[in-house]
């Protein structure tokens, strides 16, 4: 049976109901890959899957960010890179079923777990719970996004023979009335087809939800997390739903490699229990723009924008070492041959961009929204921005007076990073780490200006409770609370960007202020070819092409190349713009390869072993 063969009598889908799955009654294993729309440019979504169903995979899984969906309250977005309707009937078209993991958390090492940051206005909101305010929020969103998927269903002749309810509950499960709750959002919008919940051992114990078949995450395959499943599930299948191919980097961390060899000897191990499998990820791509998430168990870490994994394909889409060998071993689990591997895309290192004018951020602030005025400092998420959505991303600049200097201390509010300013001179940056910070003396009435980074909100874990970015309470100066705050959104969209355009920007060389934004511009002959972009000599920013959020750079590492995908390029002209925090390199520079940053083995890091 083949996912894409329309017209064919479909009666009975995925089925959980013996020790082996069946489907339309038959036995059948799943060999699932995760690839997420969202982190792929489009132009390549087809490339990705072909690639998938050449290494002898059988089911694509992905999940749905929310944030993206409804960056608004109410205005709701299914184009472009968010088409996921193409997107699934691309995989039926390539020969792949799907997994479908709507949410409305996702985890992900994406901003709060994919929950819109618009949620966080209502001071009591409690997030995955059934707080009305969480649950009417996610009933409108299922209104809009089940009524899109519901016809792609097994039965109605679609590639969907599973869905999964929220994600790893069992390891927050703060109220037990909120998985039921979910399940019946999907019931009642018209999913038929197989449910399922995923866990990791630790939380499988309190997970799960009646009706749903348990499965489990994980990335070595013990003798207990067998047999607990078993003793839970007699008689039914057993799968790993996310079965790590790599793990995911923090900035000042290193760069995550999982051995090819190790994985797919635990591959090979979980495939002879007879188990199902779904490799997570099978490929990464990118968190583009301020999507990243962070990681709290203690210490805030803020995870990279690339989402390379190391995963069987690459950040660019690349065969690696682990998908040759994967391919290998599961050959032997089809009886025809595979279909034959796509060509690999051509890469190309364009000439170095030299970056000929400099616009300071101050200059800038005439093109934000109405700046807000604000006894006390307000969260970016409560400004009265963005239509009353608030701000959900990216800088916010929060300016007040001040007639001496002293001691400044941040009391630990600033979320998660702050650049200091007196009259526009660099003082020094407050952090989770550094809270206090010296500000000399001086003459009369003298301008404080704090741009505090979001750096992205925490994905997993109790500390998603707690994400309300910028300012988050008092700033004092010598004990004093400081009083009288102008608040700019920086959150740097599209629209800004390309506001830019009409400022008065400064041709380089000269010495440049900083924060600010630096442009150069990349001559594309011919048809345009994925690339990397590098930044040597720069500090800490975020670069945009053509307009559009690439991500963001951190000399610190581990990433030091960020991934720009051709189909973002045109042809002639394109506008290459770094917002740049601390110093500027001059050049932009371009290679046909990644370099995501010195390795470390997953197993090295304790983080890993939490989840
Ligand atoms: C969990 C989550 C995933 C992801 C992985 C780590 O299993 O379910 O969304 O966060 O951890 O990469």
């Amino acid at each position: 049976m083949q996912p894409g063969v329309r017209k064919q009598t479909r009666r009975e889908g995925l089925s959980a109901n013996s020790s082996q799955f069946t489907l339309e009654g038959e036995a059948f294993r799943i060999l699932g890959g995760s690839a997420h729309y969202f982190r792929i440019p489009r132009a390549h979504w087809k490339d990705r899957l072909l690639k998938m169903k050449a290494c002898g995979l059988n089911t694509l899984t992905t999940y749905v960010p929310w944030n993206l969906h409804e960056p608004e309250r109410g205005l709701f977005t299914f184009q472009d890179q968010l088409d996921l309707e193409v997107y699934l009937r691309l995989a039926a078209e390539v020969g792949l079923w799907v997994i479908l993991r709507p949410g409305p958390y996702i985890c992900s090492e994406w901003d709060l777990g994919g929950l819109p940051s618009w949620l966080l206005r209502d001071s009591n909101m409690k997030l995955r719970t059934t707080y009305p305010g969480f649950t009417d929020a996610v009933g409108s969103f299922f209104d809009k996004l089940i009524p899109r998927v519901a016809p792609l269903q097994y039965v109605k002749g679609g590639p969907i023979i599973a869905v999964q309810v929220e994600n790893e509950y069992g390891s927050y499960a703060k109220d037990d009335k909120y998985m039921p709750f979910i399940k019946e959002a999907l019931l009642s919008r018209g999913i038929h087809e197989l449910l399922l919940t995923s866990d990791n051992l630790g939380g499988l114990k309190c997970g799960g939800v009646t009706g749903a078949l348990k499965t489990i995450n994980l990335q070595k395959l013990t003798r207990g997390a067998v047999k607990y499943l078993a003793d839970i599930q007699p008689q039914q299948p057993k799968m790993v739903m996310e079965y790590w191919s790599g793990w995911f980097d923090v900035w000042g961390g290193r760069h995550h490699v999982f051995c090819a060899e190790d994985l797919v000897t635990e591959v090979m191990a979980i495939l002879r229990q007879g188990m199902s499998i779904n490799l997570y990820m099978f490929h990464g791509g990118t968190s583009f723009g301020f999507m990243n998430g962070a990681m709290d168990v203690g210490t805030y870490k803020p995870q990279v924008s690339s989402y390379d994994y190391d995963a069987p394909l690459s950040e660019a889409g690349d065969y690696t070492p682990k998908y040759h060998l994967l391919r290998d071993l599961l050959s032997r689990y089809h009886s025809e041959k595979l279909p034959a591997k796509p060509t690999p895309y051509q890469r190309k290192a364009y000439d170095a961009v030299v970056v000929y004018q400099h616009l300071p951020l101050w200059d800038t602030l005439k093109l934000t929204e109405e700046p807000f005025k604000s006894a006390s400092p307000l969260n970016m998420e409560n400004l009265p921005v963005n239509n009353g959505n608030g701000q959900s991303y990216g800088y916010t600049l929060y300016e007040t007076t001040v007639t001496k200097g002293g001691t400044l201390n941040s009391s630990n509010n600033v979320r998660d990073r702050a650049l200091v300013f007196v009259d526009r001179v660099y003082m020094g940056v407050l952090d989770y780490k550094t809270q206090e910070l010296a500000v000399p003396d001086g003459k009369g009435e003298r301008t404080l200006s704090l741009l505090v980074e979001n750096c992205g909100r925490v994905n997993y874990g109790t500390a998603l409770d707690r994400q309300r970015k910028g300012l988050v309470g008092e700033i004092v100066l010598n004990n004093t609370p400081l009083k009288g705050f102008t608040i700019y959104c920086l959150d740097m969209k599209l629209d800004f960007i390309d506001r830019l355009a009409g400022e008065r920007w400064e041709s380089l060389p000269h010495t440049p202020t900083f924060p600010g934004f630096f442009q150069g511009q990349l001559v594309v002959y011919g048809y345009p070819k994925d690339t990397f972009l590098k930044l040597p000599g720069w500090g800490k920013g975020v670069v945009f092409i053509n307009g559009q959020n690439l991500g963001r750079h951190w000399s610190i590492g581990p990433q030091q190349t960020l991934y720009l995908p051709g189909p973002w390029l045109h042809e002639g002209i394109n506008q290459v713009t770094v917002f740049e925090e601390q110093e500027a390199g001059g050049r932009i520079q371009f290679s046909d390869s990644p370099e995501l940053g010195k390795t470390v083995n997953v197993y090295r890091h304790p983080l890993c072993n939490l989840l």
